[in-house]
């Protein structure tokens, strides 16, 4: 497991470094562009760069030459006599001969002249007056009176080869960056082996699949969610709640398991299930509740892990002591299909309370808490969410804590605030202030990461079978999203048997870290959950900052990329220990 976090950050770099290797001996510096209608700051999404240096350098250049203006010209004496021809082609060649001889009478001025010389050897460009001519010249384009050619100039012969006549520019070939949104960037940073995306309003999902949006550094919000594509395919996630429909739309893809495998009364007795596809035992005073986060894991609009199976344990009202044994010892001994060596199941507590666990309950909570961490090492992860009481979840004053969250083997998931409705005005705002424990969140050291607190669904309400959609807030549903992440960590490394540690460790690694503006820095619970995505792009494609945080945009004009973002031009964090950006723009090493 630690293997594969090194490799991953590895491979991150070893990439920003080849983006840096030019293909050509030629140097064309990257991220360049000629565009003359930028502006000179950095607020358009492609950059003015005009790094001098680039002079410095043999290049190859772009010559435009205007036949009008000097077919005009005829009086003057400077003008080479086949320019008084009408006859344009021969003008231009004209003018190409000119700039081929002044190439080769001036090769000493080239830092690489195998350049030209290879170029020599090349093909026989025309033949004209029965001798061959090898060019150093090309003539790319012609439109209206202006004529494009092309040659490796060194930055010497520049200046004269912009006073021959006729020519009325000399620029030096940049490259354009690509269009950045771009999937083998997030493949690069990803790895995940393919990618899907869709767009989306559902904020609980665009949020977990970039970095932390900032409005100074993009134009804007990007209303996408990124995922691997294979959606947590193979992985099974198990949920105790209270009902379950897998009829609904949510679930209609053919090749995912779906269905409910167990009923469990309050004293442990097994109920009838009528209809695996849609279920409720007994009686229950949300019963929307576990098909609400079973969308909200697994859904194909809503969901987190949109091609995950789903297996409902349907718990009788709300779980008691006795059910949740009973389910989950009914699972362990007499389903083979969990514990076959080869798991990937996640498994989402939708039960906790506060519970001190020093007095008479005791042995429950100690033998509750040791099968899970047995289960754990069959690669079984298990979720539970922090509580919606806006308290620690450890409450000192009565020495009780929220369970089963608190195991030291279950991850515990804490809300953020987030804007659940894009149509609001000044949604920047929103969106900034989601990076916040939502107001009723529980929170405290026994939080391990947290996750959106606002969710979108849809689905089949349970009193009155009618389909909807709705906002569902609370913990509830953020565990789940936690879950859905999960399964598609595991169903992209198959080859990788996660325990509770290896799980956690890799999901904070690739979390955002301290991204909660009103939890301390460096708390142990200050993680905000993500699938692994962090580049942000902007929607309109326009950046104002740079690198990871604006979409790989490159800062202009001798400015640097700083850590956080934005372009700057200071001592500090210009430098490369100061976390510069150096693929984004110019870093000091000292
Ligand atoms: C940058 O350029 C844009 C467009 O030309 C302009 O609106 C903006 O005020 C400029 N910003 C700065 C800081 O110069
Ligand atoms: C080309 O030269 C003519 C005559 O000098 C001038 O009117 C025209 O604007 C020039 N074209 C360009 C693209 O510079
Ligand atoms: C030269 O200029 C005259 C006007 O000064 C214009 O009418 C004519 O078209 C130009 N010649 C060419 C070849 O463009
Ligand atoms: C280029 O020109 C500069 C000044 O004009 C001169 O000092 C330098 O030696 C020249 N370089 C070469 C390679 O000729
Ligand atoms: C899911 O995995 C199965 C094989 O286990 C494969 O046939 C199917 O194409 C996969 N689906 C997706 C969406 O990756
Ligand atoms: C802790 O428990 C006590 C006693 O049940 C309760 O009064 C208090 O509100 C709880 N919360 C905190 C934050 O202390
Ligand atoms: C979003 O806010 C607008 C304006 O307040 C309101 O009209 C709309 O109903 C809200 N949508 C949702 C889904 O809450
Ligand atoms: C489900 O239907 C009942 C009865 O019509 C209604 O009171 C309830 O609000 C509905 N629930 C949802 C989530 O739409
Ligand atoms: C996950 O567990 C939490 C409680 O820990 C519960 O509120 C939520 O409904 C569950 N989600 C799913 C998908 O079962």
């Amino acid at each position: 497991m630690k293997n594969l976090i090194i490799i991953f950050l590895l491979s991150i770099i070893v990439t920003l470094f080849t983006n840096n290797v030019h293909a050509m001996d030629i140097n064309i510096k990257k991220g360049n562009k000629i565009d003359t209608q930028t502006s000179n700051n950095n607020s358009h999404h492609l950059n003015d760069n005009e790094d001098i240096s680039v002079q410095d350098d043999d290049n190859f250049y772009l010559i435009f030459v205007n036949y009008t203006s000097i077919a005009n010209e005829t009086n003057s004496e400077k003008i080479h006599n086949k320019r008084h021809e009408e006859n344009r082609e021969e003008f231009i060649d004209s003018v190409m001969d000119e700039i081929h001889d002044l190439i080769l009478d001036n090769l000493d001025t080239y830092k690489k002249p195998e350049a030209v010389e290879e170029l020599l050897n090349k093909e026989k460009l025309r033949k004209r007056d029965d001798q061959y001519y090898f060019g150093t010249v090309n003539k790319i384009s012609s439109f209206k009176e202006i004529t494009v050619l092309t040659a490796i100039l060194s930055s010497n012969l520049t200046d004269s080869v912009k006073n021959i006549n006729g020519i009325y520019g000399c620029v030096p070939n940049q490259r354009f960056q690509y269009h950045r949104f771009n999937k083998q960037d997030i493949i690069d940073e990803t790895r995940w082996k393919k990618i899907a995306m869709r767009k989306t309003k559902d904020v609980h999902l665009s949020l977990i699949s970039q970095g932390k949006y900032n409005p100074d550094l993009i134009s804007k919000y990007d209303n996408t969610y990124y995922y691997p594509e294979h959606g947590g395919n193979n992985t099974k996630i198990v949920i105790f709640d209270d009902s379950f429909n897998f009829k609904h739309k949510e679930f209609y893809n053919p090749n995912r398991y779906t269905g409910c495998i167990s009923g469990w009364g309050e004293d442990g007795e097994p109920r009838k299930i009528y209809d695996y596809q849609d279920c409720l035992v007994g009686y229950s005073i949300y019963p929307n509740h576990g098909r609400i986060t079973a969308d909200l894991a697994a859904g194909l609009e809503h969901g987190v892990a949109p091609n995950a199976d789903i297996y409902g344990i349907a718990i009788e009202n709300t779980p008691t002591f006795i059910a949740v044994i009973k389910a989950l010892d009914y699972m362990y001994f007499y389903s083979n299909m969990f514990f076959d060596g080869n798991n990937r199941i996640v498994f989402n507590f939708s039960f906790g309370d506060y519970f001190n666990r020093k007095k008479q309950f005791v042995p429950y909570f100690d033998y509750l808490e040791n099968f899970i961490s047995f289960l754990t090492n069959y690669g079984i992860i298990f979720i539970a969410s922090a509580g919606n009481y806006n308290q620690n979840v450890y409450n000192v004053t009565a020495d009780k804590g929220m369970l089963p969250c608190l195991f030291e083997k279950v991850i515990c998931v804490g809300a953020t605030e987030n804007p659940y409705n894009t149509t609001l005005k000044n949604s920047d705002e929103l969106l900034v202030n989601s990076y916040r424990k939502a107001e009723f969140s529980n929170y405290g050291d026994g939080v391990n990461i947290y996750a959106p607190g606002y969710h979108n669904y849809a689905i089949t309400n349970y009193t009155d079978n009618k389909n909807v959609e709705g906002l569902f807030s609370g913990t509830s549903g953020s565990a789940p999203i936690v879950a859905g992440v999960v399964a598609t960590i595991m169903s992209e490394h198959p080859e990788i048997t996660f325990n509770f540690d290896s799980m956690l460790t890799y999901l904070q690694k690739i979390s955002i870290k301290n991204a909660m503006v009103d939890i301390e820095k460096d708390h142990p619970s200050n993680y905000f959950i993500n699938n692994g995505k962090h580049v942000v792009y902007s929607e309109d494609d326009f950046y104002y900052g740079c690198g990871i945080n604006a979409g790989y945009n490159r800062c202009g004009r001798n400015l640097c990329c700083a850590s956080d973002g934005y372009c700057v031009k200071d001592e500090y964090s210009c430098k490369v220990q100061n976390g510069c950006q150096f693929n984004y723009g110019i870093c000091k090493f000292k």
